[in-house]
């Protein structure tokens, strides 16, 4: 991917940040965007930063001349179940405009630009716990009924990519059809990072436990003990964006993909957390409308598709993770 010229939107999100510090040490001429400054963690990178609402700013991006587009903007699924237009807005609307852009470049200078898209487990849904446990690890096309704002979103987008990247103005059917964006999705689980903290999703009560098992902070668990959905370590979730990146065309039999790593419930990463931390106080108080959410998420995904079109495979299973990745780093950053 060197000097390939990449966008990276919602760079000061958590996925944004290890993914751009990725970008720059591949040699990828990065620009950046987001609604708020860059963040110390990639602030001394070469990348060029343009901050602002997207929806608005759009226009200013049609200047440059895109490869590759990552476009992680967006509002995740507690937050937009509060503020749901205000989500459609930055989810579907911001999505649309860039696809809009990929398209009328793809076709006006004849290249095909990789639009790399996150999607969420979010995007299916359950309607009971029952369905949950016996659904076991679902499939991509499986359960696309979510139950939240969030989730239709995410789900819509993927749609919009595949109509974009394939059917936009039927021009498939031309003589000579012309360029057209190269979408591609991952439906990440639940992620942790043991640099940042995530806000406004629902599976962020695995990473707040855990960083305030770390900090010596006590921690009320919005969810139940018995909750399970899946989860996956950062730097695996960078590696499967650069892996669909880097894969060829051809081997792509589909452009939506999951992936997965662990699945452990909430009750096992508190035994994780005292563990390695036995003071820590962890407590549950579910919240009933974020159990809610996490109830309608599969407890884990089949991702032999992506093993088998792209290599995927994470190098983190949950003792990996804890021993190698997470609990190394986190005392390093809390000093403990
Ligand atoms: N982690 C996200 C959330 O909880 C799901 O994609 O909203």
């Amino acid at each position: 991917m060197t000097q390939s010229s990449v966008l990276v939107t919602g760079a000061c999100g958590e996925i944004g940040q290890a993914l751009v510090q990725a970008l720059a040490a591949r040699g990828a001429r990065v620009v950046t965007a987001d609604l708020a400054p860059l963040p110390e963690s990639i602030r001394a990178l070469p990348v060029e930063h343009l901050q602002g609402d997207l929806v608005n700013r759009v226009k200013q991006f049609y200047d440059y001349d895109f490869d590759i587009i990552y476009h992680l903007a967006a509002s995740l699924s507690a937050k937009a179940e509060i503020a749901s237009e205000e989500a459609h807005r930055i989810n579907v609307e911001g999505t649309m405009q860039l696809l809009m852009m990929s398209a009328y470049r793809a076709e006006k200078y004849s290249k095909p630009i990789k639009f790399i898209f996150p999607s969420s487990i979010a995007a299916y849904g359950m309607p009971n716990i029952t369905a949950k446990k016996n659904a076991g690890r679902v499939k991509e096309d499986d359960w696309n009924t979510p139950h939240t704002m969030y989730g239709c979103n995410k789900l819509y987008c993927e749609k919009l990519g595949i109509y974009y990247g394939q059917f936009f103005g039927q021009k498939h059917l031309d003589a000579n059809p012309p360029f057209m964006p190269d979408f591609r999705a991952i439906r990440f689980p639940g992620l942790i990072s043991a640099f940042t903290v995530p806000s406004g999703g629902t599976s962020d009560y695995g990473p707040e436990m855990l960083h305030a098992a770390a900090q010596g902070k006590p921690y009320a668990c919005f969810v139940r003990g018995d909750t399970k959905i899946s989860f996956m370590a950062m730097p695996d979730a960078i590696k499967a964006l650069l892996m669909l990146t880097d894969a060829p065309r051809e081997k792509l039999s589909r452009q939506v993909y999951n992936i997965a790593a662990f699945a452990p419930s909430a009750d096992e990463f508190r035994a994780r957390a005292l563990k390695a931390f036995p003071n820590a106080d962890i407590t549950f108080a579910p919240n009933p409308r974020r159990q809610g959410i996490v109830d309608s998420w599969p407890e884990d995904v089949d991702d032999s598709s992506a093993r088998a079109d792209w290599g995927w495979k994470p190098d983190y299973d949950e003792d990996k993770f804890f021993d190698e990745y997470f609990l190394p780093e986190i005392r390093r950053k809390y000093e403990i």
